[in-house]
């Protein structure tokens, strides 16, 4: 088996594997990730073959330290307000869940970006990733490390249930603790934009740069994750308002046969849910954050989502979360991955 704790000596193991080309799978505060050298075309060519990922979908280039970035982006390209946003967020929010699109440096290969002139670069705060990163001497390219379209892996035996034997490293460092990936922010737009919301909330991105907006479903892909039935768990998913959820049990969910999970945000809609008790064929229930804490939602979802998926539950209905702060990336994922939302 290919999947090791993280320790001095399997993370120098894993450094040495990035510097010969190959791929390890590595833990990082929002999900584990799926890495191989920024700088080597055929690596990179061999993380979108593992995944089944489409050529069109570019990745995320880790670094251990702001001052790296002029090995990955041109910084010649930003102009001086930018530079200046750039700094301040970098300075005060990494390391950490935020991923920040710049100008490409022309080293980085075309395939690691989907051909774009800009990419997706993230200094994660785990200490893991970061020592491997700072062992490989390189910057990692890494996608989420889970089969393309499918739940991101909170946990190594996630990436060894959906990648297995295609990696040649799977580092254990137990459970990924924002377990949400991370902010997609660009920086190189007429206006400053959230691609994808994740685990830096967008009210903590505004409190350095003033607003941003929200990338909707306007022209064309952006990004990819933003595709809808991305990040699907294989059972189907339904998704609810806390009000629909207690008042309106929906006609498909009554169905005898079903075996199904409800998936509550707090235990304050479950318990008023249990006072007007449906005739619904319960199977499990789960609460995402008993005190409705959105950060410890956060952590939980994948996490539960796969244990549905690992279960023969036949569907998952689920409450949304607040839409602020971290609900906002929690409520993007539910509604990505439903049948219907
Ligand atoms: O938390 C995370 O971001 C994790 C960990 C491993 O760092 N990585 C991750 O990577 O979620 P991935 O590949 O699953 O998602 C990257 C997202 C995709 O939606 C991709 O389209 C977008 O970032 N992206 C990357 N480069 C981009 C670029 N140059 N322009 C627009 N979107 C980009
Ligand atoms: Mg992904």
């Amino acid at each position: 088996m290919n999947l090791f704790p993280v320790t001095d000596e399997s993370l120098k193991k894993g450094a040495d594997i990035l510097k010969n080309g190959g791929l390890v799978a590595f833990p990082t505060e929002t999900v584990y990730g799926l890495g191989a050298d920024a700088f080597n075309p055929q690596a990179l060519a061999k993380i979108f073959e593992v995944k089944g990922r489409p050529h069109f979908d570019p990745l995320i280039i880790h670094i251990v330290s702001a001052r790296a970035l002029e090995k990955v982006a041109d910084m010649s390209l930003l102009d001086n307000e930018t530079r200046k946003k750039l700094f301040l967020l970098a300075d005060n929010l990494w390391p950490g869940p935020l991923s920040i699109i710049l100008p490409k440096n022309e080293k980085i290969p075309g395939i690691a970006t989907a051909g774009l002139k800009t990419a997706a670069i993230r200094f994660p705060a785990n200490e893991a990733a970061q020592k491997l990163i700072s062992l490989s001497g390189t910057a990692v390219a890494a996608p989420s490390a889970n089969p393309f379209g499918s739940l991101s892996p909170t946990r190594a035996e996630h990436v060894r249930d959906g990648l297995g034997g295609k990696v040649d490293l799977i580092l254990d460092g137990g459970p990924s603790q924002i377990g949400i990936e991370s902010t997609v922010l660009d920086l190189t737009g007429e206006k400053i934009k959230i691609l994808r919301p994740g685990g830096t909330p967008r009210e903590k991105i505004e409190g350095l740069i003033g607003s941003v907006e929200m990338s909707g479903d306007e022209s064309g892909i952006v990004s990819p994750g933003q595709l809808k039935n991305h990040y699907s768990p294989k059972t189907p998913l339904f998704v609810f308002s806390r009000e629909e959820i207690i008042n309106q049990p929906s006609e498909a969910a009554c169905a005898t046969i079903e075996r199904i999970a409800l998936l509550f945000f707090d235990s304050s809609t479950r318990d008023a849910w249990r006072k007007t008790q449906k005739p619904l064929k319960i199977a499990v229930i789960r609460v995402l954050s008993e005190t409705g804490d959105l950060q410890e939602a956060a952590s939980r979802l994948f996490e539960i989502l796969h244990e549905a998926d690992n279960s023969n539950i036949t569907r998952i209905i689920a409450q949304l979360a607040p839409n602020q702060g971290l609900g906002e990336a929690i409520n993007d994922r539910l509604m990505r991955g439903a049948v219907v939302s």
